[in-house]
C-alpha cells in the first residue's frame, strides 16, 4: 500500500486514534504530528486557535505530502474542518464528540461529554445535541485540567486520584432518579486515562470512545480494505516545537510504529 497519512493532534492524545487505525490499516505510512508548541488547546479562543491550525496544516501538508489528514483532535476539528476542506483539496477526516452514539443506547437518557473547554463551547457540539440528543439529558464538561494530566501520566508522572475525581465528577449527574449511564470521551487524549476514570467514577457507566469509529471512516472514506495481517508501514512522530520527544514516550511511540521525527 503506497497512503500516506497525517495523523494530527495538539499532543499524544490522537495517538489513541493512531492506535485503531493502524490496527486496520498497518501498511498505510503515518506522519503524526503533535502541536505541543501550542499544547493545549482546551483553553484557546476559537479564532486565534482556528488561524493557527490552519496555517500550521498549510505548511505540514507541503511537508508531509499526505494523501489525506486525519484530525485526531476534538478541539481541533469541532472548529476548522470546513476551512481546511475549502483550501486542500486531500481528504479530512475529523474527531469529534460521540453524542449520537451516546444517545442512540443510553437508557436513563442522561449523558455525559467530557471534552475540553474549547469544545464544550462550540457551536459544533451543541449543534450535535440538538440534532442527536434533543430527548436526552446531556451534562458537557470542559475540563482544562484533564488533557495536560493525561500527558503527564503517559510521561510516566505520578497522578493523584483526587486530581482528575474531581474534573470526571461533574459528568455525574442525577435527573428524577435517572443517572448517567453513558460518558464520551470527547477529548483525544481522554482514553488513555479511562482505566482511572472507570476506578474512580461515583458509579459504572459505559464510556464511549470514538477512536474506532474514525478509523472505520478513514478506511471507507478512502475506498481502502481493512488488511490488519499487511506488515507495519513506516512511521514517524513530529513536534511542532522542535523539541525531542520525552524519553519516557519513546517506548509508546515504537508500541504504534512510530520512531521520533
Ligand atoms: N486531544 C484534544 C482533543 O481531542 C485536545 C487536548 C487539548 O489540547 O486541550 O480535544
Amino acid at each position: 500500500m503506497s497512503l500516506r497519512l497525517l495523523v494530527f493532534d495538539s499532543g499524544v492524545g490522537g495517538l489513541s486514534v493512531l492506535k485503531e487505525i493502524r490496527r486496520r490499516v498497518p501498511a498505510a505510512e503515518i506522519a503524526y504530528v503533535a502541536d505541543d508548541a501550542a499544547f493545549p488547546y482546551g483553553d484557546w479562543e476559537g479564532e486565534p486557535l482556528k488561524d493557527h491550525i490552519v496555517a500550521l496544516m498549510g505548511r505540514l501538508i507541503e511537508r508531509h505530502r499526505p494523501d489525506a489528514v486525519v484530525i485526531a483532535c476534538n478541539t481541533a476539528s469541532t472548529l476548522v474542518l470546513p476551512p481546511l476542506r475549502a483550501t486542500h483539496a486531500i481528504p479530512f477526516v475529523g474527531t469529534v464528540p460521540a453524542i449520537k452514539p451516546a444517545a442512540e443506547t443510553t437508557k436513563s437518557g442522561v449523558i455525559g461529554v467530557l471534552a475540553t473547554p474549547g469544545t464544550m463551547r462550540r457551536d459544533y457540539t451543541r449543534e450535535l445535541i440538538r440534532q442527536f440528543a434533543q430527548s436526552c439529558h446531556v451534562r458537557l464538561v470542559g475540563s482544562s485540567e484533564l488533557a495536560p494530566l493525561a500527558e503527564a501520566a503517559m510521561r510516566g508522572e505520578i497522578i493523584e486520584d483526587e486530581a482528575i475525581r474531581i474534573e470526571i465528577e461533574p459528568a455525574f449527574i442525577e435527573v428524577q432518579g435517572r443517572r448517567t449511564d453513558k460518558v464520551v470521551l470527547a477529548c483525544t487524549h481522554y482514553p488513555f486515562l479511562l482505566e482511572r476514570f472507570q476506578a474512580l467514577a461515583p458509579w459504572p457507566v459505559d464510556w464511549i470512545d470514538p477512536a474506532e469509529a474514525i478509523a472505520r471512516r478513514v478506511v471507507s472514506l478512502l475506498g481502502l480494505t481493512e488488511a490488519p495481517e499487511e506488515p507495519r508501514g513506516a512511521g514517524s512522530a513530529y513536534l511542532t516545537s522542535g523539541k525531542s520527544w520525552p524519553a519516557a514516550l519513546l517506548p509508546l511511540l515504537a508500541g504504534f510504529g512510530l520512531k521520533a521525527g
